[in-house]
């Protein structure tokens, strides 16, 4: 009798994973009773210790990008509910958007279309151009002396500590959007994470990424080993999706001309919103938000990924996130766990729904509905000028029939983007010097810009090549290089 027991016990806090952190662990779950695994999880708490920190960063800046800074006020709120401090919070956004003339509520940040404010009371951290990758891998290395500017705020952590970092922004393969020049390459994100390993400042790290392309920044890049689990709005050839965007399914009130979240990012912060965090797990969250985030289709949605160390992924979310009391009796079931499917806009269409909302409400010869009109005009031909001249570098650098195959090709899964970083960083650099910025929609086209390297091109090749597809870098905002190269 008593061994019967004992041999139960032992076998639930195995699978459980409470005693053995096996690696091999993937799908199936064990749906044990309530009591039964509210028991484990309370013995789970306890191991938990140490403190949790988070990173918090929205990578845009622009009334239209509305949605990354209202998901980083909602993650923010959720942490605190959560039961993490301020202090231990680092919060990078640009801060543009709660003033902006444009938004229909001064003051205030919405994250879902009956949402309310999620602006209130979270903390200036890093705001306008603090906002950059020196200072975000400063604050994750939890190196003060080389931050400049902000609060000085970092993640000054210990080795029984859980570190939780959301990124949500533009994105393309390799590289993830700042409000500021140079953007971030998942090279250098990496080199960050290991050396956060190497000092021993942590126990385990959860990332959660939302970006176009997201899935290349870890993919064939993030070893196992390192106590890191991440996740991605998309594999690393796909865009991702805002939603609560106007005209779609729900959309926002009807006096924001503008998309309010992003699917991947609403969906898990919606499921933590509701649960008791105790009883669900980073795995069972992965599930739902994957669900959630293919949105019915693939037309309209992405496919979640999972990168590094898969096996924290039994670990419950509480151990990073904390868990709001009064969430204390809603304990995850996945029946009531997904939401319906959402309609949604492209990441890099985003921007195009809210010139065009603009342009399409403002009055007839009004200054509102001309200056719309411009602004939609700029972003559509500053896409056109940098897809024109990508293309036309690659006939020039490979042949008219070969060109475009070589731009468009994809590496097979598990390999990264590029062999050599450094190259990629000069071409786009060789790139901007002639053509103008890659702006926010060039990131896309970092694809071909890696596949240039990949095929063994010279930069002077390529400087040469650039400077006959781009006679003159056009006038717009998006083209400018006066802010600084974009690696
Ligand atoms: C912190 O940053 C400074 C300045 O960039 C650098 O010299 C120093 O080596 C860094 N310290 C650590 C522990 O990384
Ligand atoms: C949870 O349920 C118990 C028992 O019904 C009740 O006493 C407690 O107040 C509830 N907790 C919350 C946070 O609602």
């Amino acid at each position: 009798m008593t061994n019967l027991v004992t041999g139960v016990i032992l076998l639930l806090l195995s699978i459980s994973g409470t005693v053995f952190a096996g690696r091999d662990f993937i799908g199936d779950f064990l749906r044990l009773p309530l009591d039964a695994s509210r028991f484990l999880h309370r013995s789970d708490d306890d191991e938990v210790g140490g403190t949790k920190w988070a990173v918090l960063i929205a990578g845009s800046n622009g009334y239209w990008n509305y949605r990354h800074q209202a998901d980083v006020c909602h993650a923010y709120q959720l942490l605190r509910s959560g039961g993490l401090k301020e202090e231990n919070i680092v919060v990078f956004m640009y801060d543009d958007i709660a003033f902006d003339v444009e938004n229909p509520r001064p003051g205030v940040i919405i994250n879902h279309p009956q949402g309310s404010d999620v602006y209130k009371g979270v903390p200036k951290d890093y705001t306008g151009t603090d906002v950059n990758v020196n200072n975000f891998f400063a604050a994750i290395l939890g190196n003060k002396s080389a931050i400049t500017g902000g609060s000085g705020k970092v993640v000054n952590s210990g080795p029984n500590d859980h570190i939780f970092i959301y990124y949500t922004d533009h994105g393309g393969p390799g590289i993830l959007g700042m409000p500021t020049y140079p953007y971030l390459y998942a090279d250098d994100l990496i080199d960050v994470l290991k050396k956060k390993h190497a000092l021993g400042s942590y126990k385990k790290l959860v990332f959660y990424l939302e970006a176009c392309e997201s899935g290349s920044i870890f993919e064939g890049l993030l070893p196992e080993g390192l106590n890191i689990y991440a996740t991605t709005a998309s594999n690393a050839e796909e865009s991702s999706w805002g939603t609560y965007c106007p005209g779609e399914y729900p959309s926002p009130p009807p006096e924001y001309e503008t998309c309010l979240g992003d699917l991947y990012s609403v969906a898990w912060m919606e499921d933590s919103d509701i649960h008791n965090l105790r009883t669900e797990n980073l795995h069972q969250q992965y599930e739902v938000v994957k669900k959630r985030t293919i949105s019915g289709d693939s037309f309209y949605g992405s496919h979640v990924m999972q990168y590094g160390d898969i096996g924290l992924s039994k670990d419950s979310l509480f151990a990073y996130l904390g868990t709001n009391p009064a969430n204390d009796n809603f304990t995850f079931v996945d029946e009531n766990s997904l939401q319906p499917p959402a309609k949604a806009v492209n990441q890099r269409d985003a921007d195009l729904v809210h010139f065009w909302y603009k342009y399409s409400k403002a009055p007839e010869g009004s200054a509102r509905k001309v200056q719309a009109q411009k602004e939609f005009v700029e972003a559509m031909s500053h896409r056109m000028h940098i897809d024109n001249s990508v293309k036309l570098i690659g006939k020039l650098l490979f042949g008219i029939e070969r060109g475009p195959e070589v731009l468009s090709s994809i590496r097979a899964a598990g390999q990264p983007l590029v062999d050599d970083w450094k190259c990629l960083k000069k071409m786009v650099r060789t790139f901007e010097t002639h053509c103008g910025s890659l702006s926010q929609y060039g990131m896309k086209r970092m694809r071909s810009l890696a596949n240039i390297c990949n095929a063994g091109i010279q930069t002077e090749q390529m400087a040469e090549a650039s400077a006959q597809a781009c006679v003159s870098i056009p006038t717009s905002r998006w083209s400018s290089v006066q802010k600084g190269f974009s690696a």
